[in-house]
């Protein structure tokens, strides 16, 4: 080898160790600038995929040049932020798809410095969001060097975070969450916007998240998969009953429960990401038309599907789960009823009473 070829060959290998540097390693690239900067987003990356809906953000602000914080979502105002601390960290919820954040630094009243940065929501639940496009990746905040946030936050996993909590007692036992759990979860510090829908899971409302999280996986915090691994750890009543059914939904023989039931938190009872005709009609999409039951067979104008009180549920509105349900059954079509033909089934709410 000539030395030319050497010298070639080394400037390769700076090069290549210098965008291995910048490409991983962006906590020590941005500090080593954040001097010179209004405010630097610490995390997360650009392009982050998302499978729910909360994402954290850390920033380090030069308090000097900053009097104020915006935050906007596709343009809208959502957050507006008097920086007191060096590291500002906030949450934001966001929608399926793609979302552009703006984070504008403002002094007197006048723009500093701005940053635009985009997330990608992924969902199961959407044609056009199931894929993630291109440009876009996961990043496992976990797996990359969490210092900088150790100097505030507590990071190491303990037994606590983990509880035994059974379904079957959950009801009974008169658990104060905020006060009990939260401020002693290691999780609770950045994670506290996952709980904050209406309808919790229990194990996510007492902060056991190491019930379902891996602390021994090579992907910290990883998941068993599919779902029923992690789900039936718990749910055994409904492993047993279910197993035992003749039919099987589709997702559920896949063992996806997650496509319907949020793990942590949701805006509709049995934390279900939609409520159940908008959920059900999101795959059986022609069920929607308001043709079902009786214009599939019939040429009629079709049964109500919703927009009514379900004559057998006390409390509940009719919906596709009045009918059909949605995890396994005896009976054909995944009736709900101990019914074997369509009359039958239709005595149930209109010749018994
Ligand atoms: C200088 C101290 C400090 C550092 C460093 C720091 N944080 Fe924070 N962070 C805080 C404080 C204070 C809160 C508010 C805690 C609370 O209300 O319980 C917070 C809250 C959060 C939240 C929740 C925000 C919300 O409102 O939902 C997230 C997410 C977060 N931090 C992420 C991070 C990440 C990621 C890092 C490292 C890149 C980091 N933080 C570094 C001080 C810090
Ligand atoms: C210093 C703040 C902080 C603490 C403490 C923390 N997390 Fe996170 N975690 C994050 C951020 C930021 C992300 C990126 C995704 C997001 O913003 O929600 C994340 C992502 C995750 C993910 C997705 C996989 C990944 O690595 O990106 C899981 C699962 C998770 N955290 C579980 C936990 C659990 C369980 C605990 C408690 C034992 C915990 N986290 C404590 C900040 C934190
Ligand atoms: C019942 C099981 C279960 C419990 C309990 C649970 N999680 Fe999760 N979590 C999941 C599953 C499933 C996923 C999706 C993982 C995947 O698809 O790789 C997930 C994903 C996450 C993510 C990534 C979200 C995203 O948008 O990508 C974070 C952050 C997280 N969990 C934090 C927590 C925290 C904090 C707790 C405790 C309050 C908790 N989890 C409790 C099952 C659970
Ligand atoms: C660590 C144990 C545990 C695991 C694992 C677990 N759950 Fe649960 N689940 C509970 C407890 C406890 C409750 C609360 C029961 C109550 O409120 O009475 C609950 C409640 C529910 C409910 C609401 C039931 C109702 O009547 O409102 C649904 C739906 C549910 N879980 C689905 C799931 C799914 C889907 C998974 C897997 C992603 C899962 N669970 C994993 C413990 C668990
Ligand atoms: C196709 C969507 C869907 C899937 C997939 C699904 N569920 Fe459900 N689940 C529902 C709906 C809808 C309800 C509420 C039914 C009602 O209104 O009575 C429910 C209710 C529940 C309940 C509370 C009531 C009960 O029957 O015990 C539990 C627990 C539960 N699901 C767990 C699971 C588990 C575990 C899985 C995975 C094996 C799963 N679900 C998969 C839609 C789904
Ligand atoms: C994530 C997509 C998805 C969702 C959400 C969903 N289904 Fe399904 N459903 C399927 C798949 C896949 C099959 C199996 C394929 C087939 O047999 O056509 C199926 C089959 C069915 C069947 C036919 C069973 C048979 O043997 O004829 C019924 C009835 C049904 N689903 C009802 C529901 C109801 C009620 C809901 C809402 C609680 C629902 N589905 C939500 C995907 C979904
Ligand atoms: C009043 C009772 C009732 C309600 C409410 C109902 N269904 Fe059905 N469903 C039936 C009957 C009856 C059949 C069998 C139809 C047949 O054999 O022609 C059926 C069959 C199905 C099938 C399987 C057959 C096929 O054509 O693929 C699916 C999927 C289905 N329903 C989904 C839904 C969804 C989604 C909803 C809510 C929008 C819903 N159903 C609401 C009674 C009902
Ligand atoms: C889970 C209960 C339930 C089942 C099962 C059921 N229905 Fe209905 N049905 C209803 C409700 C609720 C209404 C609305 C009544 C009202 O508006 O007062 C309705 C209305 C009707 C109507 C009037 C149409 C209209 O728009 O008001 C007809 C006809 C009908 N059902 C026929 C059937 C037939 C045929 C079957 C069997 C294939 C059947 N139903 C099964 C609950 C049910």
């Amino acid at each position: 080898m000539n030395e030319r070829k050497i010298e070639r060959i080394q400037l390769f290998l700076v090069i290549a160790a210098l965008s291995v540097f910048f490409s991983f390693n962006h906590f020590s690239v941005l500090n080593a600038w954040a001097d010179q900067k209004a405010f630097t987003v610490n995390y997360p990356p650009d392009n982050k995929v998302i499978e729910y809906d909360v994402i954290g953000f850390s920033l380090r602000v030069d308090l000097k040049a900053v009097d104020l914080i915006k935050v906007n979502v596709d343009r809208r105002e959502i957050l507006s932020i008097v920086p007191d601390i060096e590291h500002e960290c906030f949450s934001l919820i966001l929608t399926p798809g793609k979302s552009k954040v703006e984070i504008i630094a403002m002094k007197n009243n006048e723009k500093v410095e701005n940053v635009l940065m985009q997330v990608f929501r992924r969902s199961d639940l959407s044609k056009r969001y199931m894929k993630i496009p291109d440009g876009f990746k996961k990043d496992a905040f976990h797996m990359a060097d969490t210092s900088g946030c150790a100097e505030c936050h507590k990071l190491k996993p303990v037994e606590y975070d983990k509880k035994p909590i059974n379904p079957k007692s959950f009801a009974a036992q008169n658990f104060d969450k905020e006060k009990i759990f939260a401020s002693t979860s290691t999780c609770y510090s950045c994670h506290k916007k996952i709980t904050s829908r209406p309808y919790v899971h229990g194990p996510a409302a007492v902060w056991s998240c190491l019930s379902c999280h891996e602390t021994e996986s090579e992907q910290m915090y990883a998941v068993l998969k599919p779902d029923t691994e992690m789900c039936y750890k718990c749910h055994v009543e409904q492993k047993e009953y279910w197993s035992g059914q003749k039919y099987a939904h589709g997702p559920v023989t896949m063992g996806r429960c997650t496509i319907c039931h949020s793990p942590h938190s949701a805006d509709n009872a049995f934390n279900l990401f939609k409520s159940t005709w908008l959920l059900c009609t999101n795959c059986h999409v022609e069920k929607g038309s308001g043709k079902h039951v009786l214009g599939d067979s019939f040429s009629t104008e079709g049964h109500p599907t919703r927009n009514r009180k379900d004559p057998l549920r006390e409390g509940k509105e009719l919906s596709c789960a009045s009918c059909h349900e949605p995890h396994a059954s005896n009976f054909p079509h995944l009736w709900a009823f101990d019914v074997n033909d369509l009359f039958e089934l239709c005595r149930k709410c209109h010749y018994d009473k």
